[in-house]
């Protein structure tokens, strides 16, 4: 009995693999034997062209060079503090990848402050710094 349910449960995996073996051959197929309807792309003279610059983006973003000095951080005021400030502990690539809104900005660097005890940059480099980081590294904007 036991033998005879082993035997089964056997069957039904290769079963299963075979299923699953011919799910992905038929998947693999499906573009070529069911051509799927053609995307919406940037047509340029009623032919995709993969060089055409994308549309409908409101406002272009403005390009603001990277400081190599600095870490890469893009080059406007407060590069120095920030490279600085924030290099000591972490890499500035924790810093680079955020997107927080400016009051969590407020809240990250009083975090650093009060908990990973950063030592306190004076009134006006700190004003710069968060500036820099609002400017840069935010989701308004
Ligand atoms: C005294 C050390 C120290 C300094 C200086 C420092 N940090 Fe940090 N920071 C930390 C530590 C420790 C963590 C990791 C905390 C954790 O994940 O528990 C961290 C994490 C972060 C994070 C990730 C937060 C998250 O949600 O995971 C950000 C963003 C950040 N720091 C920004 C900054 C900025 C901006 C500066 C410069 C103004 C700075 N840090 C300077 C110690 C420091």
């Amino acid at each position: 009995m036991a033998l005879a349910q082993g035997r089964g449960l056997k069957h039904s995996l290769i079963g299963r693999s075979v299923s699953i073996a011919m799910a992905v051959i038929l998947g693999g197929l499906g573009p070529f034997v069911f051509p799927i309807s053609k995307p919406a792309v940037a047509q340029s003279a009623g032919r995709y062209d993969p060089m055409a610059p994308r549309r409908g983006r409101a406002e272009p973003k403005i390009e603001v060079p990277l400081n190599t000095e600095f870490g890469g951080l893009p080059d406007t005021p407060g590069v120095e503090d920030v490279y600085y400030t924030c290099s000591g502990c972490h890499s500035l690539a924790i810093v680079k990848q955020q997107r927080l809104t400016d009051a969590r900005w407020d809240y990250t660097l009083r975090w650093m402050i009060e908990v990973q005890k950063m030592p306190e940059p004076d009134g006006g480099t700190k004003q710069r710094i968060l500036d820099y980081l609002k400017r840069h590294f935010s989701s308004e904007r």
